[in-house]
């Protein structure tokens, strides 16, 4: 009894499902998010303890990055020398019909190498008739190398948007949080919900399994604000007095963008002698350095679109 059980769960298991996931073409949305995040944003030998090391960049060049010259800006996706490549680069068939093709003969993914680094664009390009999006490897088709392109686009244009992601996995953000919209009465404020072939290649997709929280995934869209982030990550009862969740303030590290050492127990005494009306305005959040846990998490919140 027990033997027939086993094979019919798993005839139903392997055999039955048919659905073939190489034939879902990429949407650009799912070219975008293999390169903002790279390989793995999840427990990997390479991180772990979901640092967010090794990641790519995602950087809007406004210049060309070896003549200088103004150019309609583009968003360019910036692999360092040993950030690992997605799986839609080193196995173009997960990018889908259409799109693997030109990927590999236009755009010509398969010169890129790890130990050298690349930087990718999106493109679209038409082939056998209809259009797909797909990914190019500037380095081999304009020999853009990854320093010039971070040089030339600067750290203000410069998010780290693929170390975040790993930050949110680490916290457990998706606890409260998802990254799934529905279609019911939400829609409008919480945006679309995502297309099937916005995922491929993506791991993990972060979707969460309970919402006890707004859904996320276009909240860069709803609030695009640095400075409310701050105070909300800092400690979300700043801007929402009765919010259930945790203060984030430890990410900003032990020092602040000025090289100060940041104060927590006596920001916090502050705070509650704000919040028993000893004194009219709350203590100032401290400014993050640029390579503060904080300001990954925050680039990946705002790339959210
Ligand atoms: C215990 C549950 C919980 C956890 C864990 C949690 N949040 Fe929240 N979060 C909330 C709740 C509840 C709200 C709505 C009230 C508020 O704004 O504080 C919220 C609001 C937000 C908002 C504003 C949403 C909007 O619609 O404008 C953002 C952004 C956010 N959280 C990001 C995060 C990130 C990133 C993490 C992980 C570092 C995280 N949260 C962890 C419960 C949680």
């Amino acid at each position: 009894m027990f033997g027939a059980a086993l094979s019919m769960s798993m005839f139903i298991t392997l055999v039955m499902p048919s659905f073939n996931i190489f034939s879902v073409g990429s949407t650009a949305l799912a070219l975008d998010k293999q390169l903002t995040y790279g390989f793995n944003s999840g427990w990997n030998p390479d991180d772990m303890f979901l640092s967010g090391a090794n990641k790519p960049l995602k950087v809007l060049l406004k210049q060309d990055p070896q003549t200088g010259a103004a150019t309609e800006p583009v968003h360019a996706y910036v692999f360092p020398v040993n950030a690992r490549f997605p799986s839609g680069i080193l196995h173009p068939k997960v990018l889908g019909a259409g799109s693997d093709v030109l990927s590999v003969e236009q755009g010509k993914i398969n010169e890129a190498s790890e130990a050298q680094g690349a930087v990718f664009l999106v493109r679209h390009g038409e082939h056998e008739g209809a259009s797909y999006p797909y990914i190019e490897n500037a380095t081999a088709t304009r020999g853009w190398t990854a320093d010039a392109v971070l040089h030339a686009a600067g750290d203000a244009n410069t998010s780290h948007a693929g170390a975040g992601k790993t930050i949110f996995v680490r916290e457990g953000c998706w606890w409260c949080h998802t990254l799934l919209p529905e279609q019911t009465q939400d829609f409008q404020y919480f945006g679309a919900p995502p297309y099937l072939g916005d995922f491929n290649g993506e791991s993990p997709t972060a979707f969460g399994s309970d919402r006890k929280a707004p859904d996320l995934l276009h909240v860069g869209s709803r609030n695009s604000s640095k400075e409310w982030m701050m105070m909300h990550f800092f400690n979300p009862r700043l801007v929402q007095p009765h919010s259930i969740m945790p203060r984030f303030d430890y990410l900003w590290g032990k020092t602040d963008a000025d090289g100060n050492k940041i104060d927590y127990a006596a920001w916090r005494k502050e705070f509650v002698q704000y919040r028993n009306g000893e004194r009219i305005t709350p203590p100032e959040v401290p400014n993050y350095r640029s390579d503060s846990e904080i300001r990954y998490l925050i680039d990946f919140v705002l790339n959210l679109k």
